[in-house]
């Protein structure tokens, strides 16, 4: 790699509306707004981190800052690659975790009346606005009461709840949601054939899996695994950096407690914790395991709602044939506890062995 390193997430941060995973809800209105010339004058970005507030945030700026005659914001104008470069002097951003008092407010409120230099708007993000003090918000109130014609405004917070309900209700809200795992592959794809990654897409899926909705987690794993590097992602890679057992362990060992082969269940999972898996990882991955069984137990096409790929959903189809509902539903339960029993326990190992007992146990009395 060239030049100064730069963490994925940050290089492929979204430069027009096009590039955003998911968030459709907001991209559409914003697009329009941005169109007709019908924004607001305060925004509010709330909603699980690493989903895109901030990046919408600049987005809507330069949008409404852009030179371009077709879609705005076009990426590649003068203003938009200057607020790209956080040279743009009419967009502002606060950093509200370290400019928190009533100060900075009144510092922003003084530069708030001058209209913008050389952008059509005056921007100012204010990132992590839920750290304000009180002072800070009540300074703020009276600015967004009655704010110029020049001027908008954009909090962005994972914690809207910690902001006044007089703040909130003079924000136009867009709630951002957790990112689809077809969303996150679909952006992990564009970004490995860029940097010239080869990438399986069962791997991908497993990634962006382990991304709980998360774009900038799951772009910071698949760096995990870029780095790890041999030029070409795999599945059993990103198994060995997320320390998850995998579907064929967790296949096995499902069969072998469902027929009551306890013996064979704790020599497997003595063999996948020697490997270097992680106890508690291994009991989340089984949940999820059980889990997909069931769905695609009942479900006729599970591929929407079961996050795996179709090799891996053919395979558990097979299997889901063998178990019983019961059986399936008792293992949950019981992993469900158990999960919860470890979370203050140094002995999770031990308490894992039991569960399969007790699981081996139950899948053989006759019901
Ligand atoms: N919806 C998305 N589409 C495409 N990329 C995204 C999206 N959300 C996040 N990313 C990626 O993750 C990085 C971080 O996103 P961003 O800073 O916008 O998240 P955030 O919601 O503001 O998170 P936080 O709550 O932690 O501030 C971006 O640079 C981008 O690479
Ligand atoms: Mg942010
Ligand atoms: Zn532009």
């Amino acid at each position: 790699m060239d030049g100064k390193y730069i963490a994925i997430y940050r290089r492929f941060r979204p430069e027009t509306f096009d590039k955003v995973l998911g968030q459709e809800h907001v991209v559409r209105i914003l697009r329009s707004q941005i169109a007709s010339n019908n924004t607001g004058h305060a925004y509010l970005f709330s909603g699980t981190r690493g989903t895109g507030k901030t990046t919408m945030a600049r987005l809507l700026a330069k949008g409404l800052n852009c030179l371009s005659d077709g879609e705005r914001p076009c990426g590649v104008c003068e203003n938009c690659v200057s607020i790209k470069n956080g040279a743009f002097i009419d967009v502002i951003e606060i950093d509200a975790a370290s400019n928190n008092g009533v100060d900075n407010v009144r510092e922003l409120r003084e530069s708030v009346v001058y209209p913008p230099g050389v952008g059509r708007k005056k921007v100012f993000i204010i990132d992590e606005v839920h750290m304000f003090s009180k002072g800070a918000f009540n300074a703020l109130l009276k600015t967004l009461e009655e704010p110029p014609e020049h001027v908008v405004f954009v909090l962005a917070t994972t914690e809207p709840n910690k902001l006044p309900a007089t703040i909130r209700s003079r924000c136009l809200r867009f709630d951002f949601k957790r990112v689809s795992v077809a969303e996150i592959v679909k952006g992990m794809r564009e970004i490995c054939a860029e940097m010239d990654v080869r990438a399986d897409d069962d791997a991908l899926v497993l990634l962006a899996g382990n991304a709980d909705g998360s774009v900038r987690d799951g772009l910071s794993l698949l760096e995990q695994c870029v780095s790890a590097g041999t030029g070409s992602i795999m599945r059993e890679s990103v198994l060995e950096i997320l320390g998850s057992p995998g579907d064929d362990l967790l296949s096995s060992l499902t069969d072998d407690v469902a027929a009551g082969r306890i013996a064979e269940a704790l020599i497997l999972l003595d063999e996948i914790l020697a490997a270097g898996k992680d106890e508690r990882r291994v009991i989340e991955e089984w949940i999820q395991y059980f889990h997909s069984a069931l769905l695609i137990k009942f479900v006729k096409n599970p591929e929407r709602i079961v996050n795996r790929s179709v090799e891996s959903i053919d395979r558990i189809r097979k299997q889901s044939k063998r178990l019983e509902p019961a059986f399936i539903n008792d293992c949950i339960y019981r992993l469900s506890k158990l999960l919860n029993d470890v979370r203050w326990s140094a002995h999770t190992r031990i308490l894992l062995e039991m569960t399969i007992i007790e699981m081996g146990e139950n899948a053989t009395v006759e019901r």
